[in-house]
């Protein structure tokens, strides 16, 4: 077969989201981690190191250039750092970078740098100390700021992810402008997506990525960028003329971007998902654990798996059905 996972509308992967827990040390309003009474994985389903190393070796074999680490969050998981250099070790030119809530970094950032790590992916959805404890059920904010100013101090390259809430950072979006104005940073909007959180989906807490622009223009001058990297994610950069920084918008919901998907899936338990929203889930920890052909069968399974990827799907169809996915943001990585 093509070593390259090509799916059957001619998309390849190049990129792949590996969740390394569903655990996490936040609560936030739109996730799931969030629930009162908390149902994790059991520990012995999720994907041990040494399985995460054996997968990453098919994947680089298979023609993927990036995984991003996520979570729940990653770095309430032990051994994270051993991983990450064993994963480097392996595989010297793939691209690795994670996706956190930030809270627990700053102690990390100098050796994530050491391995080679250049990026990472940190969730702010407010700059207000109250507010943030409302969304998050957490009150690091200041933690949080501090591995951001880090993290641009030792040079790594940080994208903040704020998830757009009506309700919430609406009057925000003027400071956060004013952060990517200020810092070499890009600030990404994403619209906030009905998967199951403790607090039921809003429209009302729904704000648009176009009305978003529409009123980040009133304050700043932003000019597209035009998408080079075919590893990179679904947002759409625009440079803020005359800052340091960049901001983005992530839009499932508005504009499908589905057409030039470039990603799988591996959530904490070791299923693969081929699309975020697709229920369907191909078992690769049994596979990978207990199969005496092993990596050989977990190679064809996603022969296999990547001729079924769905072309798209329509959340705003979805969200009018009131049908989203069962499993929740935290298992499957974002
Ligand atoms: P980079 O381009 O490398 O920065 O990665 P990314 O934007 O893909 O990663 P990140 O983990 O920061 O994700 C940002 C947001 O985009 C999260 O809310 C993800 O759920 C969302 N996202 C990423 N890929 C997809 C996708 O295929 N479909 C949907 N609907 N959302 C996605
Ligand atoms: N809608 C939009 N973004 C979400 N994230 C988690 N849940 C949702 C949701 N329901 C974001 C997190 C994190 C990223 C991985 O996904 O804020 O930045
Ligand atoms: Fe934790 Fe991320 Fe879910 Fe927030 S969105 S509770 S930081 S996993």
């Amino acid at each position: 077969h093509d070593p390259v996972l090509f799916d059957i509308h001619g998309r390849a992967v190049r990129y792949v989201r590996i969740s390394l827990t569903d655990r996490c040390n936040f609560r936030c309003i739109y996730c799931s981690s969030c629930d009162k009474i908390q149902k994790t994985i059991p520990h012995d389903d999720i994907l041990r190191y040494e399985e995460l190393l054996e997968l990453s070796s098919l994947l680089v074999n298979r023609g993927v250039e990036k995984i991003r680490l996520t979570g729940g969050e990653p770095f309430v998981r032990k051994g994270i750092m051993n991983f990450l250099e064993r994963l480097h070790k392996a595989h010297p030119e793939l691209l690795i970078s994670l996706t956190s809530n930030g809270s627990l970094l700053k102690p990390y950032l100098q050796g994530l740098k050491d391995l080679g790590i250049k990026s990472l992916n940190i969730s702010l959805d407010s700059l207000n100390p109250q507010r943030f404890e409302q969304i998050t059920g957490s009150d690091s904010l200041s933690k949080v700021r501090e591995a951001i100013d880090s993290a641009l101090d030792i040079g790594l390259n940080i994208k903040i992810n704020a998830v757009a809430l009506r309700r919430f950072n609406k009057d925000e979006l003027k400071d956060f402008l004013e952060l990517a104005m200020n810092n070499p940073l890009e600030v990404r909007f994403i619209e906030y997506m009905p998967m199951g959180g403790h607090e039921p989906w809003l429209d009302s807490n729904f704000w648009a990525a176009e009305d978003i622009l529409a009123e980040a223009k009133n304050y700043v001058t932003l000019k597209a960028q035009d998408k080079k990297d075919p590893r990179s994610g679904p947002a759409k950069s625009f440079e803020i003329v005359g800052g340091k920084g960049r901001f983005g918008l992530i839009t499932p919901l508005s504009n499908h971007f589905c057409f030039q998907c470039n990603r799988l899936r591996i959530t904490a338990d070791g299923r693969l998902r081929t699309c975020l929203f697709s229920e369907k889930e191909y078992k690769v920890r049994e596979l990978l654990r207990h199969s005496k052909l092993g990596i050989k069968f977990v190679d064809k399974l996603f022969t296999q798996a990547i001729k079924h990827k769905p072309i798209g799907f329509d959340l705003l169809e979805a969200k009018k059905a009131a049908k989203t996915t069962g499993r929740k943001m935290n298992a499957i990585g974002g």
